[in-house]
């Protein structure tokens, strides 16, 4: 299947509260893909943690939700870690993985957080994640290893201007 074959991907911001389509997302990932995004087993998401997820406010805790007709499928957010500085994070269901809907996610997630004062990007990626890997390193992020997972952080990297490296400056 490709992106096109998929049809309509809608983006759109999550709201505050919001925990049906977290729910729904992490329900169609994988024990693996569970732990590559959140580090630890995961068979459930503990409903602090829902709510904390649920907890954007457009500023400071962004989430931007994929969906392919109405069926939540990703997610990718953003928190403010200081100022100018953003945490990224992000998941895409299994069925639906490979397809450039994190690549769609990301883009979007990037000229969001531009637009509202971030210049620089953190991300945390485990070892031998490299979709992931991929992702967040052709935003700016700037890995190395430390502790066993991979994390770091850089200038953002204007969208049209990526394959030059130029950052928003
Ligand atoms: C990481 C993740 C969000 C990527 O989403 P996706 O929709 O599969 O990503 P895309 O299809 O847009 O592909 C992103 C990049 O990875 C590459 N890629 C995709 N699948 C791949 C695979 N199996 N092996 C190697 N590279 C792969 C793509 O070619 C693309 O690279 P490019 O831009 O250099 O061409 C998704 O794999 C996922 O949810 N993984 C589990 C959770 C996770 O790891 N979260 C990230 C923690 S920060």
């Amino acid at each position: 299947m490709t992106l096109t074959a998929l049809g309509v991907v809608e983006l759109r911001r999550l709201r505050r509260g919001e925990t049906a389509p977290l729910q729904a997302v992490f329900d169609a990932m994988s024990p693996d893909a569970r732990a590559q995004r959140y580090f630890t087993g995961m068979p459930r998401l503990p409903t602090p943690v829902l709510d904390a997820l649920a907890d954007v406010d457009g500023e400071r805790h962004v989430a931007l939700l994929a969906s392919v007709d109405d069926r939540p499928v990703g997610v990718a957010r953003y928190v403010v870690v200081a100022p100018g500085v953003a945490e990224i994070a992000l998941e895409v269901a299994d069925a639906f993985q490979g397809l450039g809907i994190g690549t769609r996610l990301v883009d979007a997630l990037t000229t969001h957080a531009a637009a509202h004062g971030i210049r620089r990007v953190r991300a945390t990626v485990l070892p031998g994640n490299e979709p992931s890997r991929r992702l967040v390193t052709r935003i700016g992020v700037q890995l190395s290893m430390v502790k066993g997972l991979l994390e770091g952080e850089g200038p953002l990297l204007r969208r049209d201007l990526q394959a030059a490296g130029k950052s928003l400056g």
